[in-house]
């Protein structure tokens, strides 16, 4: 097959992930897609700095529309973040019929509807599984590989930067906001990293999550969320002395009232499989009918791993594309369920 031809949009902490693999691996990549992936563009904010990375600079530049207007990009890999311009970026790409592969949670979390309508008028892929707990395959286990179960409950760590720190206080007494710093430095923690810290993006992840498992619209609107930023040293040490110890926990489960999702601080006994789940590791645990409980466990913020599946819906994406398949989309065909009241 000829090469596939690709643009990203950003090149921070996600792109430069994305770059990497798809730069060291492309030989090995090409054989599992049966053809070359090849980078065309690169948009950034200022096509001039200094990345301290081995990019060739002529793939940079300012302009989109440059990168909307070739025929040969065929796929678009949103990883710049914030919903404008990111939207109107994602939104015109796919009705170009360009497939879309975005780790924006935010976005889809609060525009997935417009931008899965969008992906199935044009038949392009929207792919998204950077999204929620960076390198760990959830979205397309709760999609595909657990779709016949009825789905009773998801609960785990899903927010790298606040079990980062909340490791790093439990374990070392370190200050929340040195421990804060120390994570955005590493490249965990979003743009706003009040995001992180107030809870929100866990609640983002939350809503993508059990939208999919109960096939059903939940948005960030009806998640419950409480972040740490109110969670002292003195909490910390009388957990560990009951035998507890703090996390973040994202729980979403079906309940005779409606659908239950909240994400909170939780005292998780020390014998329990989340306590152990230390620095920027995420575990998610997926409760079905059929097939009771299971576990994924990785690493849920970063560069590599993050742009580790990133890297791969790129390539379910080509692969679709040199085989003509029409766009695999996110949960179109739902029911609109009930949600539970939570008290804020
Ligand atoms: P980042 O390090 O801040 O990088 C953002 C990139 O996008 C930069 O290269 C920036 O250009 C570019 N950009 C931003 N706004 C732009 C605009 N208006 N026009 C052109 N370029 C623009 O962000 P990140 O941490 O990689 O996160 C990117 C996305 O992935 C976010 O949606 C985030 O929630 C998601 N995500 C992040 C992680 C993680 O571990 N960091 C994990 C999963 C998902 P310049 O370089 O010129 O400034
Ligand atoms: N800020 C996010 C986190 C990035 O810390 O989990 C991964 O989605």
């Amino acid at each position: 097959h000829s090469p596939v031809k690709i643009a990203l949009l950003g090149l921070g902490t996600v792109g430069r992930g994305v770059y990497r693999i798809l730069t060291d691996n492309a030989e090995n990549i090409a054989h599992k897609v049966g053809a070359p992936l090849i980078i065309a563009r690169i948009l950034v904010r200022d096509p001039h700095k200094d990345r301290g990375l081995e990019v060739d600079r002529s793939l940079l530049t300012g302009d989109f529309s440059a990168i909307l207007e070739d025929p040969d990009i065929a796929i678009i890999v949103e990883v710049m973040g914030g919903i404008h311009p990111a939207l109107d970026y994602a939104l015109a790409a796919l009705e170009r019929g360009k497939s879309l592969v975005t780790a924006n949670k935010d976005m889809i979390a609060l525009h997935g509807r417009e931008l899965f309508a969008a992906a199935e008028a044009s038949g392009a892929d929207l792919l998204f599984e950077g999204s929620v707990a960076g390198g760990i395959p959830i979205i397309r286990p709760l999609k595909q590989c657990l779709a016949a179960n009825r789905i009773q409950e998801i609960m785990g760590i899903i927010n790298g930067t606040t079990n980062f720190m909340l490791t790093r206080m439990t374990l070392e007494g370190a200050d929340f906001h040195q421990v804060l710093q120390e994570a955005q430095a590493r490249g965990y923690a979003e743009a706003d990293p009040s995001a992180d810290i107030e809870g929100l993006d866990a609640a983002r992840k939350l809503a993508i999550l059990a939208s999919i498992a109960f096939n059903s619209r939940i948005t960030i609107n009806d998640v419950y969320v409480e972040g740490i930023s109110r969670i002292t040293a003195r909490d910390i040490a009388y957990a560990g002395e009951l035998n507890y110890v703090i996390k973040l926990l994202g729980i979403a489960r079906e309940t005779p009232e409606g659908i239950e999702v909240r994400v909170h601080p939780t005292m998780v006994p020390k014998s329990h499989p989340l306590a152990a789940v230390n620095d920027v590791f995420n575990a998610i645990f997926v409760r079905g009918d059929a097939v009771g409980e299971t576990m994924f466990y990785g690493r849920g913020a970063g560069e590599m791993p993050t742009g580790s599946a990133v890297a791969a819906d790129v390539m379910d994406a080509a692969r679709n594309i040199l085989h003509k398949v029409p766009g695999i989309v996110g949960c179109t065909c739902y029911e609109q369920k009930p949600v539970k009241p939570m008290g804020r």
